[in-house]
C-alpha cells in the first residue's frame, strides 16, 4: 500500500437554534476549497461540518415552539445539511451532537477525566435570577441592584458542579503555545489568546443542573444518568474527536466500521473557526485534550467577520444575508461565481469583509467574466479558428524574448503600442507556469486560500498580456504568405491553451463545476489521484495533446451589468 499523507480539516458545528446564513455557508465554503486543494495536492483528506443540537437554548426555543427539543434539532440540522449541499460542500462526514456515536464518547471521554481528577464536583455559589434561570455575575447584580429581570430580589443560591481543572495546564499550555508559535493563526489572533492567557487561567465549570437538553453525565448509581448534563462548549468541542472514533480508540472500545478506521486522521491539521469563539478552541480544547493524553491540532485558524453592505449583521437590523439571498445570487450568477467572490473577497485574514452586490459584480466582472471566461474563449476561438479546433503542435520550446535585446531568431514582431510595456519581458512558460503553482500550493500550505486562488487569476492575467503582446489574430493574416508564421502561432496558441488548463486547475477548489466544463470541451479532465505538481506540469504527461479536440464551447460566465438591481429572494 502506497503511504498518503492525511489531512483532517474541520469547521464550528452550528447551533440548531439559528438560522444558516452567509457565515456559516462561508466558514465551510473556505473548508471545502482548502479540502479541495488538498486533495487535488494529492493528501488523504478528510474534512468535518455538523450541527451542535444542546442546551438551554434549543431547548427554551422547541418549548417556544411547541415541539420536543429533539424535534426542533432534526428540523434544524437538515436545514444546515441542504444549506452545505447549496453551497457545494464536498464534506467525508456531517456530525450532529445527538447522535449515539456523539454521545457515548462524550460520556466516555467525561468519565475518563474524572478518573484521573482532571474532572471535579466543587460547589459554585453566586446571585441567581430565578425567573431567567440563570446566574448573575457579582458585577452585573450590583449594577441592577440586587434585583432581578422581572423586578423581583435576585437570590443567593448554591449547586455542585463538574469543573474542569483548567488551571493545572496554564504551564503546559504556555509552553506548547511557546513551541507551536503557528498553532493559531492568523498571528494577530495568536498574540490576542497569549495576552488573555496572561491573565492566568481558572477552572471552568462543564455541567449544568437547572436544565436537561444535554449528554448527562454518567456518575448515577451503577453509571447512570445523575442530574448534571455536560456544558455544551465541552460536548461540542469533542466532536472533531467523536466523528472520526478517537474516544472509542483511547476507551479500547473497537470503534465499529469506518469510524475506526478515521481515528487515524487524527490530529486534526486546521480547525478552522469564526474569530468568536478562538478562546475555546485555542485554550480550552488543547487543555482538555492533553488531559485525554490525546494529540493536540496542528492549527486553530480564525477568520474575521461577514458585514453586510456596510453594517453589521444582527437581528435587530434584520440584515443577515440568510440562505434565500444566497440563492437569488446563486441563481442569477452561479455557485461558482458566488463561491469565488466568498473565498476571495471574504474576511480570512485579520480584518472583517463588506458584502456589497457593487463589488461582487465588479470582482465577478474582473475574475471571472473579462478574467478566466473571457481568456478561455478567446484561445478556444482562436484554435477553432485557425487550428480546426484541434490542439496544436507544441513547440520544442515554449520560450518568448520580447523587447530590443532579445535574441533576434527567437524575437517576436511586437506591436507598436506594445512596446513600451514589452521591454525585456521573457514568456518561459515551463518556468512561469511551475511557479504560479509552486507559489499557489506555498500560499495553501499556510492557509492561505485567497492567496493560494489568486494566483490562478494572475496567471491567466499572464496569458492575456502575452496575447496582447503576440497578437495572434494578426499573425494569422500573414499564415497564407509566410509558412513559418503558421509554426509560431501554433506555438503561442498551445502556450495558451496549456496555460489556462494548469490555471484551471488552481481555480478549481473554488469552482469546480465550472473548471469541469472547461475541462470537458477542452478534453483535459484531469486523471484523479495524480497530485497537482504532475497535473501542472507544462507540456507533461498530463497536458494537452496536440490534434485532440477543443470544442467551442458555452462561455463559462456572461458579462453582468451593475445597474441591474441586487439579487432579492423571489
Ligand atoms: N456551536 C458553536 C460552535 C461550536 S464548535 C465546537 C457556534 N455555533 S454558531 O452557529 O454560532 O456558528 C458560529 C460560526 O459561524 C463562527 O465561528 C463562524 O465560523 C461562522 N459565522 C457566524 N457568523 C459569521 C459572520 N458574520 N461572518 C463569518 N463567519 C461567521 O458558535
Amino acid at each position: 500500500m502506497t503511504h498518503t499523507h492525511t489531512y483532517y480539516i474541520t469547521t464550528p458545528i452550528y447551533y440548531v437554534n439559528d438560522k444558516p446564513h452567509i457565515g456559516h455557508c462561508y466558514t465551510t465554503t473556505v473548508a471545502d476549497a482548502i479540502a479541495r486543494f488538498q486533495r487535488l495536492a494529492g493528501r488523504d483528506v478528510y474534512f468535518l461540518t455538523g450541527t451542535d443540537e444542546h442546551g438551554q437554548k434549543v431547548e427554551k426555543s422547541a418549548a417556544a415552539a411547541g415541539v420536543t427539543p429533539q424535534q426542533l434539532a432534526d428540523e434544524n440540522a437538515a436545514v444546515f445539511q441542504q444549506a452545505m449541499t447549496l453551497i457545494g460542500a464536498s464534506n467525508d462526514d456531517f456530525i450532529r451532537t445527538t447522535q449515539p456515536r456523539h454521545e457515548k464518547q462524550v460520556q466516555a471521554a467525561v468519565a475518563r477525566l474524572i478518573a484521573s481528577g482532571d474532572i471535579y464536583l466543587g460547589t459554585f455559589e453566586g446571585w441567581y435570577d430565578e425567573g431567567q434561570e440563570e446566574y448573575v455575575t457579582e458585577n452585573a447584580a450590583r449594577e441592577k441592584n440586587y434585583t432581578a429581570f422581572n423586578g423581583k430580589p435576585l437570590v443567593r443560591a448554591k449547586e455542585d458542579n463538574y469543573y474542569f481543572r483548567l488551571s493545572k495546564w496554564q504551564p503546559e499550555l504556555e509552553k506548547f503555545l511557546a513551541a507551536n508559535p503557528h498553532f493559531v493563526k492568523p498571528a494577530a489572533r495568536m498574540n490576542e489568546v497569549l495576552g488573555r492567557l496572561r491573565e492566568g487561567l481558572q477552572d471552568v465549570p462543564i455541567s449544568r443542573t437547572n436544565f436537561s437538553w444535554g449528554i448527562p453525565i454518567l456518575d448515577g448509581p451503577g453509571g447512570t444518568p445523575g442530574k448534571h448534563v455536560i456544558y455544551v462548549w465541552i460536548d461540542a468541542l469533542l466532536n472533531y474527536t467523536t466523528a472520526i472514533g478517537v474516544i472509542d480508540g483511547l476507551a479500547g472500545t473497537a470503534p465499529s466500521g469506518s469510524q475506526g478506521r478515521n481515528a487515524r486522521y487524527w490530529p486534526a491539521d486546521v480547525h478552522l473557526i469564526g474569530k468568536e469563539i478562538l478562546w475555546f478552541h485555542a485554550v480550552i480544547w488543547p487543555a482538555l485534550l492533553m488531559a485525554l493524553g490525546l494529540e493536540t491540532p496542528r492549527c486553530v485558524y480564525a477568520h474575521s467577520f461577514w458585514i453586510s453592505e456596510g453594517q453589521k449583521m444582527s437581528k435587530t437590523l434584520g440584515n443577515f444575508i440568510d440562505l434565500a439571498t444566497l440563492r437569488a445570487y446563486i441563481d442569477r450568477f452561479g455557485l461558482d461565481a458566488l463561491r469565488w467572490y466568498l473565498l476571495t473577497q471574504g474576511p480570512l485574514r485579520e480584518t472583517d469583509a463588506d458584502f456589497s452586490y457593487a463589488k461582487f459584480v465588479e470582482v465577478y466582472n474582473a475574475d471571472l467574466a473579462n478574467g478566466i471566461g473571457n481568456c478561455a474563449s478567446r484561445v478556444g476561438n482562436m484554435i477553432e479558428k485557425y487550428f480546426d479546433g484541434k490542439v496544436p503542435p507544441a513547440p520544442a520550446d515554449p520560450v518568448f524574448h520580447f523587447g530590443p535585446s532579445s535574441p533576434p531568431q527567437t524575437a517576436i514582431q511586437t506591436q507598436p503600442q506594445d512596446v513600451a510595456s514589452a521591454l525585456e519581458s521573457v514568456f518561459d512558460w515551463p518556468r512561469d507556469t511551475h511557479e504560479f503553482v509552486h507559489k499557489s500550493e506555498k500560499q495553501l500550505r499556510s492557509i492561505d486560500l485567497t492567496g493560494a486562488l489568486l494566483e490562478g487569476i494572475a496567471l491567466v492575467g499572464r496569458v492575456d498580456a502575452f496575447i496582447n503582446l503576440t497578437a495572434p489574430f494578426k499573425l494569422a493574416k500573414t499564415i497564407d504568405a509566410n509558412p513559418a508564421a503558421r509554426d509560431q502561432l501554433a506555438a503561442i496558441l498551445y502556450s495558451c491553451a496549456e496555460a489556462v488548463r494548469i490555471a484551471s486547475l488552481l481555480l478549481s477548489p473554488a469552482m469546480p463545476t465550472k473548471m469541469a466544463q472547461l475541462w470537458k470541451t477542452w478534453n483535459c479532465q484531469p486523471t484523479p489521484g495524480v497530485p497537482l505538481h504532475e497535473l501542472a506540469r507544462f507540456g507533461g504527461k498530463h497536458a494537452l495533446q496536440p490534434g485532440s479536440p477543443i470544442a467551442k464551447g458555452e462561455p463559462l460566465f456572461m458579462r453582468a451589468d451593475a445597474k441591474e438591481p441586487a439579487p432579492k429572494p423571489a
